[in-house]
């Protein structure tokens, strides 16, 4: 809660017309938590800006399983006992373990590339190729870091045969993510992090579990084919899967948060859902980081919990 000084003009208007403001109440505008963790890397569709809906819906648990871990923004900064965080990009997984293992040794050891001196397009082309060709996972892991930070956008994308092909980024001095990163090896002591897809993430939940899953966004146009679109690699017949393999998970007591945009589609297969909470937030959703835009969110609540469910 917060008082009356947040209401300077109030206060000056009182002022000029010589009465006493009244004492006001008032609660901080919606937004993140200033005391929030960053992810340490940009990620396409972090939750960080919208951990507060998120947090309000998450169940209690021993362990908070996150198939789809990305840059881990709601597992660093919630306080599960134990933590599974999946993804499906192996070099992703592969920094986070290194990173849980060593932490300042190889936060050390990924300083050098951020010292300016790789900041040119002939060094990250160069250094790209070192990433798609190297068999040295730890360098392999601090180029990720490197390629994330000076890569254009955040993006990470690969071509066909698997290699890395974001172009440079430009940025005038790309942030080493120190203090980041430190949190991230601290909170990783708690967490296990596997290469596997989200069936398989499934697969290894028990009872005493909370499940939170936030697949690459559906399209938000519907005239998209229902079999054949596929955005980032994962199509409607998977995120049709996943909402089934939630209610399966709710039936054997272990809840289910899901997010994503709130479509024709996604309100259908989120239909069975215990709780819908709809919200909007700010995104960059064309490929033109710049056009940001207004985009209607959904979050599907599987509760195993609800005695009606
Ligand atoms: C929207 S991002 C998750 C963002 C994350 N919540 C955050 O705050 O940064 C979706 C993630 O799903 C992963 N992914 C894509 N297909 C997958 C699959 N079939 N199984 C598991 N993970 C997958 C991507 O690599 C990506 O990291």
């Amino acid at each position: 809660m917060g008082f009356a000084p947040l209401y300077p003009s109030y206060y000056f208007r009182c002022k000029q017309r010589g009465i006493k403001p009244k004492e006001m109440k008032t609660t901080l505008p919606a937004k993140t938590d200033s005391a929030s963790i960053r992810p340490f890397l940009k990620w396409a569709g972090n939750k960080y800006r919208v951990l507060k809906q998120i947090k309000a819906l998450l169940p209690q648990g021993q362990r908070l399983i996150e198939p789809f871990a990305g840059s881990g923004a709601l597992f660093l900064n919630t306080q599960y006992p134990n933590y599974l965080l999946c993804d499906t990009n192996a070099d992703l997984i592969s920094l986070y373990q290194h990173l849980k293992q060593e932490g300042n040794v190889f936060i050390r050891y990924c300083k050098p590339y951020f010292n300016g001196k790789y900041n040119n397009p002939e060094s990250y082309y160069s250094l790209r190729k070192k990433f798609n060709t190297t068999n040295n996972v730890r360098q392999k892991a601090a180029l990720f870091l490197y390629l994330n930070r000076h890569g254009y956008n955040g993006l990470c994308r690969y071509n066909s045969k698997g290699g890395y092909n974001v172009p440079f980024g430009r940025y005038v001095r790309p942030y080493f993510p120190e203090k980041e990163m430190l949190a991230f090896h601290h909170k990783a002591q708690s967490a296990n992090f596997k290469l596997c897809s989200f069936e398989e993430s499934f697969n290894l939940s028990r009872k005493g579990d909370v499940i939170y899953c936030d697949p690459p966004y559906v399209p938000l146009s519907d005239s998209a084919n229902f079999t054949s679109y596929s955005s980032g690699g994962f199509d409607l017949q998977q995120q049709h899967t996943l909402a089934q393999l939630a209610e399966q998970r709710r039936d054997d007591k272990i809840s289910v948060l899901i997010s994503n945009h709130d479509t024709r589609f996604t309100r259908d297969i989120y239909c069975n859902a215990n709780t819908l909470s709809y919200f909007k937030v700010q995104r960059s959703i064309s490929c033109n980081g710049q056009k940001r835009k207004q985009a209607d969110e959904v979050l599907a609540l599987f509760d195993s919990q609800d005695k009606r469910s």
